[in-house]
């Protein structure tokens, strides 16, 4: 069909010294305000999921939400948030990772996930690929069943892929 020669790189902008100099940033913002464009990526990241058959998918803050519930929608699969410290109630489990300079603290809800449910991961975008490795690990904390990571985007140049201790499926790489 048409559908299938859609190049979905023509939707995502590039902006370069964001959010610091000599960084250049894949924006998605333009990929979501086409809807014809953004159905046919949300159609993709579903067929690529749904072989994982996942109980959950993980969002993560705040990028991964985006993808997360149209997909948890879709699949006929419930969805769970890992958020950035003190914005989730209840009892929580905390993972802190090292960030080039500092570190960063993800938290979930502590029964977020039945023992050996299985859970894929969603996110917007892997680059060193910190944050999908430290939530892999947190869900791994939680008893999940971690099957997979989803991301519409990675730059691969980063190598982030190795670091994280799940299989994961992208729709669009970047080598520059
Ligand atoms: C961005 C992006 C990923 C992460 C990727 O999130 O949405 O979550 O960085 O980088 P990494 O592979 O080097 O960890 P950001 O921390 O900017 O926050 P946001 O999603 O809340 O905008
Ligand atoms: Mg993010």
């Amino acid at each position: 069909t048409q559908h299938e020669a859609i190049d979905l790189k023509r939707y995502i902008r590039n902006i370069p010294d964001f959010p610091k100099p000599g960084i250049l940033f894949y924006d998605i913002s333009t990929l979501m305000r086409e809807p014809d464009a953004w159905q046919i990526a949300m159609g993709r990241l579903a067929r690529q999921i749904a072989a994982w058959e996942p109980d959950m998918l993980a969002a993560v803050e705040s990028r991964g939400f985006l993808t997360a519930a149209p997909l948890a929608d879709r699949l006929g699969c419930g969805m769970l948030m890992l958020r950035k410290p003190g914005k989730l109630p209840g009892a929580t489990i905390s993972h802190t990772y090292d960030l080039e300079y500092g570190s960063d603290t993800l938290q979930i809800q502590a029964d977020a996930v039945k023992p050996g449910q299985r859970v894929v991961v969603m996110d917007d975008l892997l680059a060193t690929g910190g944050t999908l490795s430290a939530s892999v690990t947190l869900l791994q904390k939680a008893g999940a069943n971690v099957v997979g990571a989803s991301v519409l985007v990675e730059l691969t140049g980063l190598g982030g892929r190795a670091k994280v201790n799940a299989p994961v499926k992208t729709l669009l790489s970047y080598d520059e």
